[in-house]
């Protein structure tokens, strides 16, 4: 049986990658900060999904995850993710720091401890959540873009070095999605028109897009696929040109 691990997996997007990972066969480690969160999404889930309360920037909660897990997981999703909204002349040092050490740094140190494993084995798929964020910066979300763009840059990295030792290192950008730490923006129905009306695919993308992509990165279907990030945004990131004035 094929088994993955999940990041910040107590709900939104990592709880449904961890879904559609259980139903497509594989035994789904769910990892979060809050215990609460993601027992009951892994209650949620059923199988043999598992829940483990663990800090994804802490090496020594990553590590204990991994002894306990038991298997060196196949897949590593690296998921967690959180944003700290404000104007940059309001952002406190402090705040700042905590989004890149969740989002940057919790990433390298899950992907760390992972690849560490999986290189003995010689094979392995890690795939990092950034965000078209990382490209097009949204005012007013602080750290949040910065950590995206340099986890993008990670993502090439790692799959340079461990590439030749049969690994595959991948990232999914998300576009608007309506779940997880967006759902609140998304609850506005005027929002919910305006931003859907934006994209080219005229809807706003659902939890699922987001595990479609993640289980096809998995997958041996894509096996020669490496160091690439997947936009997963209905076309909204090439659609600046829409916005020329025309007669
Ligand atoms: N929802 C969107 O529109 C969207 C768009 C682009 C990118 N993303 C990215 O997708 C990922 C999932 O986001 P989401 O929308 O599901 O948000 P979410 O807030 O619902 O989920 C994030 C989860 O991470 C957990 N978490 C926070 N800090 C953690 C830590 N230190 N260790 C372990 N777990 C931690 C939280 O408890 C939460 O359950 C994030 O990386 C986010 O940046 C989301």
């Amino acid at each position: 049986m094929k088994t993955m691990i999940v990041t910040g997996a107590g709900g939104g997007l990592g709880e449904q990658i961890a879904l559609r990972a259980s139903q497509a066969g594989y035994r789904v480690g769910l990892v979060d900060v809050d215990e609460q969160k993601v027992q009951a999404a892994a209650a949620r889930i059923g199988g043999n999904a598992v829940g483990f309360r663990a800090d994804a920037s802490s090496e020594s909660d990553i590590e204990a995850v991994l002894d306990q897990f038991g298997d060196v997981p196949d897949v590593l999703v690296n998921n967690a993710g959180i944003v700290r909204f404000g104007p940059l002349l309001e952002q406190s040092a402090e705040a700042f720091r905590k989004v890149v050490d969740v989002n940057l740094v919790g990433c390298f140190i899950a992907a760390k401890a992972v690849a560490k494993r999986m290189v003995k084995r010689g094979s392995g798929a890690i795939i990092n959540i950034t965000s078209i964020n990382a490209v097009h910066p949204g005012p007013g979300a602080g750290a949040y873009p910065a950590s995206k763009a340099a986890v993008a840059s990670l993502t090439q990295h790692m799959s340079l070095e461990w590439g030749p030792q049969g690994l595959r290192v991948n990232a999914i950008a998300p576009g608007f999605i309506d779940a997880g730490m967006s759902a609140p923006i998304y609850a506005d129905p005027k929002v919910r028109k305006l931003r859907g009306g934006a994209v080219p695919q005229r809807r706003l993308g659902v939890a699922d897009d987001i595990a479609n992509a993640a289980l096809f990165l998995a997958s041996e279907q894509a096996g020669y696929i490496n160091g690439h990030e997947l936009v997963v945004d209905g076309g909204v990131v090439n659609s600046v040109l829409l916005q020329l004035p025309r007669d």
